[in-house]
């Protein structure tokens, strides 16, 4: 790909941000620690440099060597990254005395200059750092003002380098859009070539080369992900792409058997194992989540490695993993930190010995929903909420038995069957129940009752690292809580969860 963007990443928690806006423009673009700059830069048509939560004058800051790119390339320079090229090319930066945190307005705009193109003064900006530049770096000429931070932006004279104090990528840059644009199109003349389209059909042409005969295995789990993989490994080698779908048990109700149907009508090559008991059996008297996730997964290494020695010849393992799990594995701190053993990166041991193909691995989760659609995927399937991999696993805290799971998953096809009538579905980013380990007291007809408390949980977020819980209509929810606690045995109180992404999680566990 030679029409392609580096970003290279000092670990701020808007680097993603940087990349899918870029992608927004149907410009393609890589993330890149700092640390580890490509030896091919050739591909690359701009470069740009990302925030970071260091000051440049620590002495543990990100130091990178960039010889090969600055006025080699064109470059723009984001936040840490401004303040780097001012603090080494002669300029100097310090603490500055006012916190130059949040909006801004651009008070003062160079004319003339394509950099800022369409955009007016007094455009607002955000802002988000504690030192500032004092001085520019030699040969800079200033662009742009804040009333608060006099060098908002600057250029190199007779390179195409660029640097902002701001950072375009959030949403309260109103035009950052606009600003990337100007500089990736009009002044690094990076082409807007980067399609669903263009993606499908480059990505099924690589598969075929890197595959040519051989065959693939790969597990689908009924999420968005491992679909659409599937679905693209299916058009490049057809039925040489073995999909096995296991049923851990711990799946929605009515799950298993709904969407293998729909597997099998997209004409994919599937088998469908049912290994509950084997689950069950592997969580018995667990109630350590983490330990949960090790039982579950060592359960499905087994489950998957007996299914897959019984394709021969197999020589690949095909997995759904998505960017933001590959940038998880590398960024250098800050969000990235992983938090929980949830990632697919790394994937199957060893000992399977296959090839790993990932054909999402450069793909954000809503560009993943838009190949899907390319292909013409069920919308209902690419709609899905995310579901986490151990399942209800992990909405049952405490022990798990098939009592409990049953219990689970009556309470949450309700919930989920009203947000669905209600229309509300899909405005919810993931909703599910969780069935907590305390029983409280209750009265039904004249027997008083001691029985399970269930949470209903509802969230929405763009990539489920952050979020908000939705402010569900009472009548739903009035109503919801009636059908449970009248049609699910074992249940007599029902809560709303109420907490927000950070501080605490989507997950209960
Ligand atoms: P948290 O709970 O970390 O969830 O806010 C963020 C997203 O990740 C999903 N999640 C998991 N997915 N295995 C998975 O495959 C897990 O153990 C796991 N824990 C959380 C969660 O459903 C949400 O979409």
């Amino acid at each position: 790909m030679q029409n392609n963007v580096l970003i290279l990443d000092f670990g701020s928690q808007y680097t993603q941000l940087i990349a899918r806006r870029v992608r927004e423009l149907n410009i393609y673009c890589e993330i890149h620690p700092f640390h580890n700059i490509p030896d091919n830069l050739d591909p690359f048509k701009a470069v740009i440099l990302s925030g970071s939560p260091f000051s440049v004058r620590a002495e543990d800051a990100p130091h990178p060597d960039l010889s090969k790119i600055k006025g080699h390339k064109p470059l723009l320079a984001v936040c840490y990254g401004a303040q780097y090229l001012a603090h080494f090319n002669g300029g100097s930066v310090e603490p500055s005395n006012i916190r130059e945190y949040g909006r801004a307005k651009l008070s003062m705009i160079k004319s003339g200059e394509i950099f800022f193109d369409n955009i007016p003064e007094n455009t607002n900006v955000w802002m988000s750092h504690s030192d500032t530049i004092a001085q520019l770096p030699k040969n800079a000429v200033r662009l742009a003002s804040t009333v608060d931070v006099l060098n908002a932006s600057y250029r190199i004279e007779n390179e195409e380098t660029y640097a902002i104090q701001f950072h375009p990528e959030v949403y309260h840059t109103t035009h950052g859009k606009q600003l990337l644009e100007n500089f990736l199109v009009k002044i690094a003349k990076v082409e807007q070539s980067w399609t669903p389209a263009a993606f499908v059909e480059t990505t099924v042409q690589t598969l075929k080369d890197q595959i040519g005969n051989d065959k693939v295995v790969l597990g689908l789990s009924g999420g968005v992900d491992s679909t659409v993989a599937a679905t693209l490994l299916h058009k490049a080698i057809g039925k040489n792409l073995y999909c096995i779908f296991v049923n851990n048990g711990l799946l929605r109700k009515n799950e298993f058997d709904s969407v293998l149907h729909q597997y099998k009508d997209m004409g994919l090559n599937v088998k469908g194992v049912d290994a509950s008991e084997r689950f069950l059996k592997a969580l018995e008297g667990e109630s350590d989540p983490e330990r949960k996730r090790k039982a579950i997964g060592n359960a499905f290494i087994e489950v998957f490695d007996d299914e897959a020695h019984q394709v021969t010849g197999v020589d690949w393992l095909g997995q759904g993993t998505i960017y933001p799990d590959v940038i998880e594995s590398v960024s250098v701190n800050g969000p990235s930190v992983t938090i929980k053993s949830h990632h697919n990166v790394g994937g199957l041991p060893d000992f399977m010995k296959l090839k790993i193909v990932e054909p999402l691995r450069m793909l954000f989760k809503d560009e993943v929903r838009r190949v899907g659609k390319e292909m013409g995927i069920d919308p209902e399937l690419l709609g899905r909420h995310p579901f986490p991999g151990p399942g209800l696993a992990i909405r049952i805290l405490g022990d798990i038995t098939a009592e409990k799971v049953r219990i689970l998953q009556e309470v949450d096809a309700i919930f989920i069957d009203g947000l669905r009538k209600w229309d509300l579905y899909d405005k919810v980013w993931q909703a599910g129940a969780i069935l907590l380990p305390v029983n409280s007291v209750g009265v039904m007809g004249d027997e008083r009752t001691y029985e399970k408390v269930v949470a209903l949980r509802a969230v929405e977020s763009t990539d489920g690292m952050t979020a908000d819980w939705v402010n569900l209509p009472y009548e739903f929810l009035q109503e919801v809580s009636n059908n449970i606690i009248n049609r699910v045995k074992g249940v007599n109180r029902v809560v709303y969860d109420i907490s927000s992404k950070p501080p605490a999680t989507i997950e209960w566990e």
